[in-house]
């Protein structure tokens, strides 16, 4: 099992979110966590990179202990994260963004250069010398995902990354993704739309109320009316 996840709670002061979150994802994976807004998926990614205090709760990584670990160190073991803010430098240029994002990796991981960034978006490689803040919403994603690349990551933690871009460029960034796993990464993508995560996944989890409530591949989840009812078409 390359990544482990078990009895993780996480809370906000005295809000309890996560109700013990379990479940596994193994090397050259790709699976999609499922859920309606405010269910607890970005809280998961967010435990699971030490943004949260993970209280308590286990992240193993070839077996190896993340739970109360920082971010850096997290990062730098293995877990590559796209959080759904499109965390980009504003005022660096897009070079300079990819650059920050270079990393040694993980030992074993697929290595990234800039290259391979620039020709994913060529559009990077034309807006290269600009501001990032001067980027549209979807350029900024492809760089978000870009300079978490090049930290050479085991596992890509990726958060909507499709929320609120042109049907053109979610064509481009999903084929991203699909590449970036069949190089070898394993992905957790977050994701509210269900046919999405049909497009790429094998695998599907579905959370509710912060809790796992569906596991199953993605014929499965196709059978279950009823999950998709009960977790995730809105009334
Ligand atoms: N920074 C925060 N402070 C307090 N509550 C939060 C914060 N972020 C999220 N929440 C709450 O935690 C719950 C889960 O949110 P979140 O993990 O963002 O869900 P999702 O990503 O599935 O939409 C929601 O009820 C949300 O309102
Ligand atoms: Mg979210």
């Amino acid at each position: 099992m390359l990544l482990e996840v078990s009895n993780l709670h996480a809370y906000y002061g005295k809000s309890h979110i996560l109700h013990g979150v379990n479940f596994s994802l193994e090397s050259a994976d790709i699976v999609a966590l499922l859920g309606r807004n405010g269910s607890g998926r970005s809280t998961t990614l967010k435990a699971m990179m030490g943004l949260v205090p993970p209280n308590p709760g286990s992240i193993r990584l070839r077996g190896q202990e993340l739970a109360g670990k920082g971010a850096h160190v997290i990062a730098r073991r293995g877990l590559g994260y796209v959080p759904e803010e499109r965390l980009v430098f504003p005022n660096l240029t897009v070079e300079e963004n990819l650059l920050m994002g270079m990393q040694p990796g993980a030992e074993g991981a697929p290595r990234w250069s800039m290259e391979d960034m620039y020709q994913y978006f060529p559009r990077l490689r034309e807006r290269r010398g600009q501001r990032a803040g001067n980027l549209s919403g979807g350029e900024q994603q492809m760089l978000t995902i870009c300079r978490t690349l090049l930290g050479n990551p085991l596992v890509l933690l990726v958060d909507e990354p499709t929320e609120g871009l042109a049907p053109m460029i979610i064509q481009v960034v999903m084929d991203v993704i699909r590449d970036i796993h069949a190089k070898g990464v394993s992905v957790l993508l977050v994701e509210q739309k269900m046919t999405m995560a049909l497009r790429v996944a094998s695998r599907v989890m579905v959370m509710g109320h912060g809790e796992i409530v569906f596991t199953g591949t993605t014929e499965e989840m196709q059978a279950r009316e009823d999950i998709r009812r009960d977790w995730l078409e809105v009334a």
